[in-house]
This record gives C-alpha cells, structure tokens and sequence, in this order.
C-alpha cells in the first residue's frame, strides 16, 4: 500500500489518555505544518468521514452495556475501515499528510484491555480488516489525574469513556508506555504535562525530523 503513495505523504497519529491534549496539540501541528507549506488533514476516530460519524454516536452514546466487547470491536474496526477508504487513503494518495486523533492503538488499549484480555481479537481484526499502521505516532503522555480533570472539564458527550476514572486511566497509561516499547520504530513518547507552547514546539521538532 505504501509503495505507491507520494513521497510527501505522511499517516501521523495521535495517542494518550483521556484529556492529554491530543486535540490541542494536532491543532497547533496543522498550523505548523501549514505554514510551511504542507497540505495538511486533520481527522480523528472514532469518526472521520461520515459513516464511520454515525458509527461514533453509536459507540461513545447512550446506554455503554448494550454491546458486548466483542461487538463494540467490530464496531470500531468497521469505523476505521470506512474512515481508511474514505478519508485517509485518499488523502495519502493525493501526497497530503494525514494528522489523526487516535487510531488502531486506541482499539488495542481501551477494547483490548478494559474489558478482559482481548488483544487478540484486536490484532488479528487489524490485520485482517486495516492492515495499516501509522508512519509515525505521537504518544501525549501525562498522570492520569491531570488528564482526568481536563477532560471532566470539557463536559462532552463522550462521558462514557471518560467516565471510566483513574484506576482505568493509570491501566491506559502504561498500555500506552507498553505500546511504545512494542512499536518503537513508529512511536515517539512526548510528556503531555508542561505548557502547550512547550508541548507544541517538542513535537513540531519531532515531525520536522520526520518530513526531512
Ligand atoms: P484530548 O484531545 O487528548 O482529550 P484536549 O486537547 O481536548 O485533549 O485537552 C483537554 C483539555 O485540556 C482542554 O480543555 C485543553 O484546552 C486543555 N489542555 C490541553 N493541553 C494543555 C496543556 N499543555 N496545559 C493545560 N491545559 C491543556
Ligand atoms: P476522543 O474523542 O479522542 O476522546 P478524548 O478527546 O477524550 O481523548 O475519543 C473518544 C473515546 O473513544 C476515548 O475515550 C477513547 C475511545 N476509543 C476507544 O475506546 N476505542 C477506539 O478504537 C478509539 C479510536 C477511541
């Protein structure tokens, strides 16, 4: 899949517990990056084209017991398909760089850990259905309780996950630490507790060196 895509092309995602300021910061990036001259597309999951948008409601609202693990699984993997076909191919293929909130390591942590040990189903779906990983992935990383007052802040309908708490949010952070050591090559940990400014300017140098 890789091999035909414009040199310019670039699939960078982000990653971090609830609140990490994973929004924040592929905002400040877009602008980066725009500014020099980029042709740059934010999307984020679950979401980013109009189907795998219905999709999102379906997960993140209302009652979170009427799935079952294994089909709340299915239901983002079918997402992230859509979002692939739809959004993100099409843009890579037109040599854009793609910044996306959240991806497949967001499916292997909270489906993959919350709810039992369902890694493996995660996986394998993943290479059956995506079979795609990102260039490169920023992973925002901070306390849980930072991350958890931000977000309870925002007041959003995504209540759901967020509602999960501390003990979880803990479980995810050192998922997530566990998935960089895994992914080295594609991941790069960056420490979400300072000032934007400071945040921003470490991961703009992070992808600086990726684009060269
Ligand atoms: P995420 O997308 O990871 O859930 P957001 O970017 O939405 O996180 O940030 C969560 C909240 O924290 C927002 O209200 C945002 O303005 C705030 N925030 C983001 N980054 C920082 C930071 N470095 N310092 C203080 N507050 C921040
Ligand atoms: P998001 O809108 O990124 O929330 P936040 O800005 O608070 O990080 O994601 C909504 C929730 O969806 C988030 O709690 C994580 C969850 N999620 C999954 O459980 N599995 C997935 O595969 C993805 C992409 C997200």
């Amino acid at each position: 899949m890789t091999a035909t895509l414009p040199a310019s092309a670039r699939f960078i995602t982000f990653e971090g517990i609830d609140g990490s300021g994973k929004s924040t910061q592929i905002k400040r990036l877009a602008a980066y990056l725009t500014d020099q001259g980029h042709d740059v597309v934010v999307t984020r999951e679950p979401g980013g084209s109009p189907g795998a948008e219905e999709i999102r409601a379906l997960v993140l609202q209302g009652d979170p017991d009427r799935w079952s693990a294994e089909t709340e699984i299915l239901l983002f993997t079918a997402a992230r398909r859509d979002h692939l076909e739809r959004t993100i191919l099409p843009a890579l293929r037109a040599g854009k760089i793609v910044l996306c909130d959240r991806f497949a390591d967001s499916t292997r942590m909270y489906q993959g850990l919350s709810r039992g040990n369902l890694r493996g189903i995660v996986d394998q779906l993943h290479e059956l259905m995506i079979g795609r990983e990102p260039d490169l992935t920023i992973l925002i990383d901070m306390d849980p309780a930072v991350g958890l007052t931000r977000a309870l802040s925002r007041q959003t309908l995504d209540e759901r996950f967020e509602a999960f708490g501390e003990d979880l949010q803990i479980d995810m952070r050192q998922g997530f630490l566990d998935l960089a050591k895994e992914f080295a090559q594609r991941f790069r940990v960056i420490d979400g507790a300072r000032d934007m400014d400071t945040v921003a300017s470490d991961i703009a140098a992070v992808v600086d060196g990726e684009l060269v």
